[in-house]
């Protein structure tokens, strides 16, 4: 049997979206009738937190999990408007995504994502930690802006917590409507063998080696299957197509026929 970990990892990030609980449930039941019937997938789905307590109802099982799109950097004190991971865990929610651009564009730093990062695993949660270059340069610089991001990232983040993130790797100019093009396979590959270096020199080869690296960014039905087998990731971070019902099973059932092949 394989373990959660084994799996392709396939991540729903609904953002700020839907706009009624009714509509949440509903979306999130069409997911779930898929994902439970995959052996070779976890679905995690990232709903806004409110919807959280109604969902997870009905998320018995491993199969298909819950996770949010945020949390605060402290467990308890004077955060108005926060959620503390702790909360999140105690929820039942097993995922929490952070250092999303979206949430680094309104301001938040390098240092905040390593405080929540750290927080959060203590916490027990696992960490989809979003990483990701503003703009491509022919030159390579954008290797080394990626390097520094993800150094920041990890700043007091301990080895011993690493078991329990996940890299997502989400370069800005593949992101969201405005995006122009998603990236290709191929310079996936290349951009996942450097993302484990730079996390190989800064803790060890075996934690980077086995550290689960998705891809996001305008992935859909059409281009999931060549990321998912010649991208060298375990599974991707769905935006926009993870709210169409239609669509995103269309990517589990991708996943997992991909999943059959490549995992034993
Ligand atoms: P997208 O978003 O799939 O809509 O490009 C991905 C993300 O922002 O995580």
């Amino acid at each position: 049997m394989t373990t959660p970990q084994e799996k392709t990892l396939i991540v729903a990030n609904w953002k700020m979206a839907p706009l009624s609980s009714k509509e949440a449930s509903k979306i999130f039941t069409a997911l779930r009738s898929v994902g439970v019937t995959l052996t070779k997938v976890e679905t995690v789905v990232c709903p806004p937190v409110i919807y959280l307590e109604g969902l997870q109802k009905n998320a018995k099982g491993h199969r298909v999990v819950l996770g949010v799109q945020d949390c605060a950097t402290e467990v308890e004190r004077r955060h108005t408007g926060e959620i503390s991971p702790l909360m999140i865990k105690n929820m039942g929610a097993r995922f929490v995504i952070l250092g999303h651009s979206e949430v680094r564009a309104r301001g938040e730093s390098d240092e905040t994502v390593a405080k929540k990062v750290a927080l959060a695993l203590k916490s027990g949660l696992r960490v989809i930690l979003c990483v990701g270059e503003d703009e491509r340069d022919e030159d390579g610089q954008y290797l080394r802006s990626l390097k520094e991001q993800i150094h920041g990232s990890l700043v007091g983040v301990p080895k011993s917590a690493l078991g329990g993130l996940v890299i997502a790797y989400e370069p800005l100019w593949a992101i969201g409507e405005d995006a122009k093009t998603s990236d290709t396979p191929e310079a996936l590959f290349e951009t996942v063998i450097y993302i484990r270096k730079v996390i190989s020199d800064l803790y060890k080869k075996d934690i980077a080696m086995k550290m689960p690296i998705l891809y996001g960014g305008s992935v859909g039905d059409t281009n999931a299957e060549g990321f998912l087998r010649d991208g060298g990731v375990a599974g991707v971070l769905v935006g926009r197509a993870s709210r169409d019902p239609q669509v995103f099973s269309a990517i589990l059932r991708i996943a997992e026929e991909v999943g059959k092949k490549t995992i034993s």
